[in-house]
C-alpha cells in the first residue's frame, strides 16, 4: 500500500469494525461479539489498578493493553493488539488481521512493526505471540493461519516449542459420588469454593502454584455460581480445578493442579469431572481443556482428544 492511513487507539467502540475484520479472518475460530471484546478490552488485570500496582502480591501484577487499528470508509482495513508488562520486561503480540482485499501491500508488517515499537517502549525484551496471560483467545498460534506464520517468520520471531488443546466429550461422564467418599474417608474433603475461602486459596497458591493461577481462580470465583472446586485435608487446600475464568462460550476448563504430597490419591480426577460436568449442566456438550499439559492424565480419565496445535512463536528484542 503506498500511503497506508495512519493507525489509531481503538476502544469498545469500535468493537462492530473489528469483530466484522476478526470474524471474516479467523476463519478456524468460531465466537461472538462478546467474547471479542473480553480478548482485546476486558484487562482483567489492568497495570495500573489499585489491587494489582506495584505492591501487588496476591494476584501478581498487571497488564497493560492496546488495540492499533487502521480503517478506511469501509471499515476495518487491519488491527493488531500488543500486551506488554513492562515491569517484567515482556510483551505479547494479541489478535492481528487484514482484510481480505487489502492484503499482501505491507499492512500486516506495519500493524505488527508498530506493536513491536510499543513493546520496546514499553521496556520489553522478548515478545511472544498470543498466550495472554489469564486472558488469550488461544495459547499460541495455530499454523493453519499459514500467511501469519509466514509473516511472522520474516519480522524474526522463532518457533520456541508447542502445545495443544484437547476437546472433551461431556455426555457421559462418570459418576465420583463414590471416589469422594472413598477421599472423605481418607481425611479429604471435596467441595465447591466459596467467597470465605480467600484465605485457604492464597495460601495454597503462595505455596505451590504462583499468582498467576491464582488470578485465574479468583476470575473463576466470579461466575454466578463459582467454577472453582477444591480437595482439602485438615482445612488446607491440596488441590483444585476451575472453569469459566474466560472464554465462557467455548466452555472452557482449567488451570488444575495438586499439590505434590497429594498426587496419586485420586482427587484430580475427582475435581476435573466435577468441573466438566459443571460445563456439561450449563448446556455445553463438549468442553476445550486448553493448553495441555499431561494429555495422558485427561485421556484416561474423560473421552477427549486432541483438537489444536498451536506453534508458540518469539521474538527476542534487542
Ligand atoms: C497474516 C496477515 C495479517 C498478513 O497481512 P498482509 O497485510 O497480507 O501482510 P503483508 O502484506 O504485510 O506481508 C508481509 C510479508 O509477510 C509474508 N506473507 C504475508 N502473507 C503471506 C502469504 N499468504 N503467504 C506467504 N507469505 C506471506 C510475506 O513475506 C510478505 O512479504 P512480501 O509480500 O514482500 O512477500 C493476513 O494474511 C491475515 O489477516 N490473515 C488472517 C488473520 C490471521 O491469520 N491472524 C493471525 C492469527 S491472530
Amino acid at each position: 500500500m503506498s500511503n497506508p492511513p495512519p493507525l489509531r487507539d481503538a476502544t469498545p467502540a469500535d468493537l462492530p469494525l473489528l469483530y466484522e475484520l476478526f470474524s471474516d479472518s479467523l476463519r478456524f475460530d468460531l465466537f461472538s461479539p462478546a467474547l471479542l471484546e473480553e480478548k482485546l478490552f476486558a484487562n482483567p488485570r489492568p497495570l495500573d489498578a489499585p489491587e494489582t500496582g506495584v505492591n501487588a502480591t496476591r494476584f501478581g501484577r498487571g497488564e497493560r493493553y492496546r488495540v492499533a487499528l487502521m480503517e478506511d470508509g469501509r471499515g476495518a482495513i487491519g488491527a493488531v493488539q500488543v500486551v506488554s508488562r513492562p515491569w517484567e520486561g515482556r510483551a505479547w503480540i494479541g489478535l492481528f488481521a487484514v482484510r481480505s482485499d487489502a492484503r499482501r501491500r505491507g499492512v500486516g508488517r506495519s500493524l505488527l512493526e508498530s506493536a513491536i515499537a510499543h513493546a520496546v517502549a514499553d521496556g520489553a525484551r522478548t515478545i511472544d505471540l498470543l498466550g495472554i496471560p489469564g486472558n488469550y483467545f488461544a495459547p499460541a498460534l495455530d499454523p493453519r493461519y499459514t500467511a501469519a506464520l509466514c509473516l511472522l517468520e520474516r519480522l524474526g520471531f522463532e518457533r520456541n516449542g508447542d502445545c495443544s488443546n484437547l476437546v472433551a466429550d461431556l455426555a457421559q461422564l462418570p459418576a465420583v459420588g463414590k471416589d469422594e467418599q472413598r477421599l472423605a474417608e481418607a481425611g479429604i474433603e471435596i467441595r465447591r469454593a466459596t467467597r470465605n475461602d480467600d484465605a485457604i486459596l492464597d495460601a495454597f497458591f503462595a505455596e505451590h502454584f504462583g499468582a498467576e493461577w491464582r488470578f485465574e481462580c479468583e476470575l473463576a470465583m466470579r461466575n454466578p455460581v463459582p467454577a472453582l472446586h477444591l480437595a482439602l485435608r485438615d482445612r488446607r487446600a491440596i488441590a483444585f480445578s476451575a472453569h469459566s475464568s474466560q472464554n465462557r462460550e467455548w466452555g472452557f476448563f482449567g488451570p488444575m493442579g495438586t499439590a505434590p504430597e497429594a498426587r496419586g490419591s485420586g482427587c484430580g480426577r475427582v475435581l476435573l469431572i466435577r468441573c466438566l460436568a459443571d460445563l456439561e449442566r450449563e448446556g455445553h456438550a463438549t468442553a476445550i481443556i486448553p493448553w495441555v499439559g499431561p494429555i495422558g492424565f485427561y485421556g484416561r480419565h474423560v473421552t477427549c482428544r486432541v483438537e489444536r496445535v498451536y506453534w508458540r512463536l518469539r521474538r527476542t528484542l534487542t
